[in-house]
């Protein structure tokens, strides 16, 4: 267990690394983060704010002296903040470039100078690009589908360079589809689960892009956090600079996906059971298919995602359903 170590999250007050604030607090550690508010909020650590163990720094990656000012002094470096969303990088690519790969190339220059001990950054499947390979191994990518993806790539590359070149430790998560508490539903970027989730709730009927059977390997925050903190733990050197596919290891359909969210929110109100999805085109970028295997991750780390899918189906439902209402 990770304890009475200061920690740098950023991207703190988003989806991801607000949980990693909540996690790390809760084991004794000091958090920093720091977060811009772009697609981040308040609201998600607020109750941060009353800890002395906990310093919100507002500021910009894309600022290197903000960077630096960051990672002072600190042990970890766990580095959450970025422009996600395939689509919103097709509309805007260049913004997308410039959080996404000079605000992470300011961190680990940040970093680096600092001494961290290690840096941990948020990966993504989206660098499996088009590869039909099933399921997706580390070593096995295709080519980028989107400028996201490139973004997540270049990251990779960028801290593998920085792993040999300068010997900063690095490890990136690729993110699989990850959902759970604190996961934004609004705006045009929200992704599917909160979307869905909160259209259900108001009894609106949510599109689906295609026919709904492309399918993802969704992964509950839990099994992300435990991620986190098995890459910092670990201390074999094999198991250092190097990636890790940061999933549940299960394969879902979206018209499955659906059939769950309906069948546990209807546990809260009947008449969403009677709600039907609407189907649309296919969207742009996305990736047809996408399965993880976690064997290198339980290998080399010890990981054991302890929530399926439905278990953390049914954590999400009744949060969405205590707190958007
Ligand atoms: N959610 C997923 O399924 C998923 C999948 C793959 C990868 N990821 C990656 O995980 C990370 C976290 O994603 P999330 O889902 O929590 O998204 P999020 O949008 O909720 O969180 C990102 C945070 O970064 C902050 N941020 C953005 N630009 C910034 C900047 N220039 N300076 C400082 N802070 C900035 C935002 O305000 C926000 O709080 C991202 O790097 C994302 O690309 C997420």
């Amino acid at each position: 267990m990770i304890t009475n170590k200061k920690i740098l999250i950023t991207g703190g007050a988003g989806f991801i690394g607000s949980n990693l604030c909540e996690y790390f607090l809760k084991k004794n550690n000091k958090v920093i983060c720091l977060d811009n508010f772009s697609t981040g909020h308040k609201h998600n650590i607020q109750i941060f704010l009353q800890s002395e163990n906990f310093l919100l720094i507002e500021g910009d990656i894309r600022d290197l002296e903000t960077c630096r000012k960051a990672v002072d002094n600190v042990d970890y470096v766990l580095h959450q903040a970025a422009l996600g969303s395939v689509p919103r990088s097709i509309t805007d690519p260049i913004t997308s470039n410039d959080v996404n790969v000079s605000g992470f190339l300011n961190m680990l220059v940040a970093a680096r100078d600092a001494n961290v001990k290690r840096f941990i950054y948020a990966a993504s499947s989206s660098t499996y690009g088009d590869s039909e390979s099933l399921p997706k191994i580390e070593d096995v990518i295709g080519k980028p589908l989107s400028p996201y993806a490139i973004t997540k790539y270049v990251n990779e590359l960028y801290a593998d360079v920085f792993s040999k070149t300068y010997g900063l430790e690095t490890i990136g998560l690729r993110y699989f589809n990850v959902f759970g508490r604190n996961q934004d539903p609004n705006g045009a970027y929200a992704a599917v689960i909160p979307k869905f989730v909160k259209q259900f709730i108001n009894l609106e009927s949510p599109v689906i892009n295609g026919d709904g059977n492309y399918s993802r390997d969704f992964t509950y925050i839990d099994n992300v956090i435990q991620m986190n903190e098995l890459a910092m733990f670990v201390d074999d050197q094999q198991a250092v600079n190097t990636v890790y596919n940061t999933a549940c290891g299960d394969r879902t359909t979206l018209n499955d996906l659906v059939k769950y969210l309906k069948r546990y929110l209807s546990e809260y109100n009947d008449k969403i059971s009677k709600v039907d999805v609407v189907y649309g085109p296919n969207r742009m970028g996305d990736i047809p298919h996408s399965l993880a295997s976690v064997e290198k991750a339980k290998k080399m780390l010890g990981y054991n995602p302890k929530y399926r899918l439905e278990d953390g189906l049914r954590e999400s439902v009744k949060w969405y359903w205590e707190n958007l209402k």
